[in-house]
């Protein structure tokens, strides 16, 4: 890791130099006058799961927007393979009230292979999320008759359908319920640590952050932390939000009236 860092590897007797998968470099964004990121420096490397973590207000949706070209950048720099990437809005930008079915907009995913028609490996592929997200009976359904939750996995779903390299999640759990929760960070977790599968996710939920992350990056306007969960867990800025005993039998999906540690919603959550 690091920035510009690119990995060195020897195959053969030859030096094969492999590109970081995103890359920041002075990356500054404002809305008129006003500055939303300041001087922000990162890379990530294929197979990193870097999870974005601050207040409210400290730029962690403009930052991943920037990466995504929807914003534009005052300045600085950014490379990104975008054909490859998915993502999942923190307000989606498909309206709740989209005239589709279930289908249909999973599927629509693919778009990002620049090519007419969905091929076959398109349909497959577009199955195998509903089936890991469990929405395959509400495939011919009206999206817009879906309930918050629904659409919301439907939403990851099509994101995971587009994400060849890697998956940009803001916020991908509101709307669901802890179990479905519990489930989702699960999905996101064995993509990433057994298809390879890249994730760069905006969370409030920095507990679950560091366990699941290999990477975190903390956000104020500019960069306060950027490196390794393990390194992050030692900082300041993660013992003064962790400094609270968190249920970790229980997890997110406590209801055990008896149990005497705080809980993630509780504590881990900056808001
Ligand atoms: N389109 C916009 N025009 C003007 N200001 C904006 C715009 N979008 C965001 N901002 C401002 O930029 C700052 C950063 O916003 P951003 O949405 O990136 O924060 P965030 O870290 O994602 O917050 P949250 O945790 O609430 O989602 C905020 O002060 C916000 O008011
Ligand atoms: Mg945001």
């Amino acid at each position: 890791m690091g920035f510009f860092d690119e990995k060195k590897c020897v195959c053969f007797g030859k030096r094969l130099e492999i590109m970081a998968l995103v890359e920041c470099k002075n990356v500054c964004v404002n809305y008129g006058s006003f500055v939303a990121c300041e001087n922000i420096s990162f890379s990530m490397n294929q197979g990193d799961y870097v999870c974005i973590v601050g207040a409210n207000g400290s730029g962690k949706t403009t930052l991943v927007k920037s990466i995504l070209n929807l914003v534009p950048i005052k300045s600085g720099e950014i490379k990104i393979d975008r054909k490859n990437t998915g993502y999942l809005s923190q307000q989606s930008m498909i309206q709740r009230d989209f005239p589709a079915n279930v289908w249909e907009v999973v599927l629509s995913g693919s778009i990002n292979s620049g090519r007419l028609f969905y091929s076959k490996s398109d349909k497959d592929d577009a199955l195998e999320k509903m089936k890991m997200l469990g929405i395959v009976e509400l495939s011919s359904k009206p999206f817009s008759r879906l309930s918050g939750g629904q659409q919301q996995r439907v939403l990851l779903a099509r994101a995971m359908v587009a994400a060849k390299k890697l998956i940009v999640l803001d916020e991908p759990v509101t709307g669901l319920d802890p179990l479905v929760t519990d489930e989702l960070y699960s999905i996101i977790k064995k993509l990433n640590r057994e298809k390879n599968l890249s994730v760069l996710m905006v969370s409030h939920d920095v507990h679950r952050a560091v366990q699941n992350a290999t990477h975190i990056l903390h956000l104020n306007k500019s960069l306060v932390f950027f490196g390794t969960s393990t390194e992050y867990q030692k900082t300041d800025f993660y013992k003064e939000m962790g400094n609270v005993e968190v249920c970790t039998t229980h997890f997110s999906s406590c209801h055990d009236a008896n149990c005497s540690a705080s809980h993630v919603f509780k504590t881990g959550d900056m808001r």
